[in-house]
């Protein structure tokens, strides 16, 4: 192997190309549990994906990693939802959750589980993290009055309301008064713990402007909430308790707990929680916030649980300026649009048209112009024009790159970029690096211009320098668009699997080898109108 450059950084997947890394790291990322009353849509897909992502990305660097997905299936809202549809809450959670299952399937969602909170795994999780707090003295019994958004799941003060008329911040609607008994979560005990833990974990959440909003809320003076209702029947019941059933949250964010074996015997072979625990990326929407970075983390310090190491949080798609929802009336079927741009166009789209944590702007425009730009007119066109030239002057075999090419430290810094971008959870600077790559390498083919010189040994180069930066291009993009990347992969001759390269070595310069076959095929991603 001809290693000609060395990609410094700090840790093993910077390190210098060729370097001994380290044993494989476990990495737990999960994604939020979607409540089921609606069907998937976009801005589901939108979490999925950039989780589904961000696993691949640590497949890539050796990483064994576990990525978690699943349904929210109890509550008041589901239960409404069943009783609209004229079913059981459970036949009606049975009709919906499969087609979550089937949607990660068409956009090749790589999730090694899908929890559902109806399980009896997780209602064995559930029933012993409330046991452990309750134990712990966190979990009393009071008298709740207060009012109450269902599709939220949650209690609003008056001042937190759009007035006149006490609505919904998010969903713009009034809520409802409620009164009864309920256990509360002694949450107000943890603003201590809780500011002193991130003060200790100052990167924890990410990106920082959302994690400063979380800790926003704790210095803002924390109420403890309600964890249970005697008023639905729709959920899962407290042990010592079970007139009352758990409210929506604290069933809900146990689900990652669940995943991972916590509160079941040993012998079900699934080995130890902590295996697993604690998890090292919750993604989740800027919506789920308080509860993912103010209850939960005070949620396990009560059980004696560690805080989740990780949480990158997204902001919205917004369709027509408004957050994509049922409520609202303004959902995208992320599958129409897999059948207009392909699935990994749709992909591509999802992950580097937005910085992660700010909210973006579906557009079927923006989406196709980002499409033509990237793809039919960058990658598309590169691998196009290089199986042409190759076809017609070097008779359709590759050749290998230059050790010396300039592309060698472009392709250099678009690995330490990458990498750079996926450790801070921004896929869309980590697909503009390894797209550094491709401009400067349809850059370098005009410069040359190999398809108007001779066939010899200035043209095998030039070509050879483009095939290697392709090569280096198809691992990189591969997290985003695993299909295409395997296209890519193929069409140069390659053989076996990109999603089994492992980095950082694979993208060092110089592995090209040549002598295989180069293939044109159909234009990867045909130029669409809009
Ligand atoms: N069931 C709860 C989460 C429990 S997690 C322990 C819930 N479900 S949800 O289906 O309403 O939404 C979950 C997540 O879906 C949001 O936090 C967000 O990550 C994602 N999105 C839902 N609509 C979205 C957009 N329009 N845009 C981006 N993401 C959005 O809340």
């Amino acid at each position: 192997m001809v290693r000609t450059v060395s990609i410094n950084g700090p840790d093993r997947r910077t390190s210098s190309v060729g370097a001994v890394t380290d044993a494989a790291k476990r990495l737990y990322v999960t994604t939020p549990i979607y409540y089921v009353n609606a069907e998937p849509h976009l801005g589901h897909a939108y979490t999925t994906i950039i989780g589904d992502a961000l696993t691949r990305w640590h497949r890539l660097l050796g990483d064994d990693v576990k990525f978690l997905t699943g349904t929210d299936e109890h509550g008041l809202k589901i239960q409404q939802a069943a009783e609209a549809a004229g079913l059981s809450p459970q036949d009606f959670t049975d009709s919906i959750a499969p087609k979550f299952v089937e949607a990660w399937k068409r956009l090749n969602i790589a999730n090694d589980d899908f929890i559902r909170t109806t399980e009896p795994r997780h209602k064995a999780a559930v029933a012993e993290i409330l046991q452990r707090c309750y134990d712990a003295g966190d979990i009393e019994l009071d008298v709740f009055q207060g009012l109450y958004c269902v599709p939220c799941e949650l209690y609003y003060s008056e001042d937190e309301l759009i007035q006149p008329g006490n609505l919904c911040p998010i969903h713009q609607r009034p809520v409802e008064y409620f009164e009864e008994e309920n256990y509360f979560f002694r949450l107000s005990r943890f603003e201590d713990r809780l500011l002193d833990w991130y003060a200790k974990h100052p990167t924890a959440m990410k990106p920082e402007h959302r994690g400063n909003e979380a800790l926003g809320l704790i210095r803002g003076g924390l109420r403890d909430f309600s964890i249970s209702r005697t008023s639905i029947q729709w959920g899962i019941p407290l042990p010592w308790d079970p007139k009352h059933v758990t409210y929506v949250w604290f069933d809900a964010l146990t689900n990652y707990l669940a995943a991972v074996g916590y509160g079941q015997a040993s012998d079900t072979g699934t080995g130890s929680y902590e295996d697993w625990w604690p998890a090292d990326y919750h993604l989740i929407g800027k919506d789920i916030v308080r509860q993912h970075c103010v209850y939960w983390p005070a949620m396990l310090m009560s059980a004696g649980i560690e805080p989740p190491k990780g949480w990158a949080i997204g902001g919205w798609l917004l369709s027509g300026g408004e957050k994509m929802s049922k409520t609202s009336g303004n959902v995208v079927n992320p599958l129409d649009l897999i059948d207009e741009v392909g699935l990994d166009g749709f992909r591509y789209y999802v992950l580097a048209d937005t910085a992660y944590g700010n909210d973006g702007d579906f557009t079927y425009e923006g989406l196709v112009a980002r499409y033509n730009s990237d793809l039919a007119n960058n990658l598309g066109n590169l691998l196009a024009r290089v199986a042409t030239v190759v076809g017609k002057k070097c008779d359709g075999v590759g050749t290998r790159p230059d050790p010396s090419s300039p592309l060698a430290a472009v392709a250099a810094t678009a690995y330490t970029d990458t990498v750079a971008g996926w450790d801070i959870v921004q896929p869309s600077r980590a697909l503009d690096a390894t797209w550094q790559l491709i401009r400067a390498t349809n850059g370098h083919l005009e410069a040359n211009e190999p398809w108007k010189a001779e066939p010899g040994p200035d043209v095998d180069r030039v070509m050879g320098d483009a095939l290697e930066a392709l090569r280096i291009v198809a691992i990189l993009v591969q997290p985003a668009m695993p299909d295409a990347a395997q296209a890519v992969w193929e069409r140069i001759g390659m053989t076996g699997q990109v999603g089994d390269q492992r980095l950082p070595d694979a993208a060092a310069w110089g592995q090209y080898a040549g002598g295989v076959a180069v293939t044109k095929g159909d234009a990867l991603f045909p130029r669409l109108t809009v």
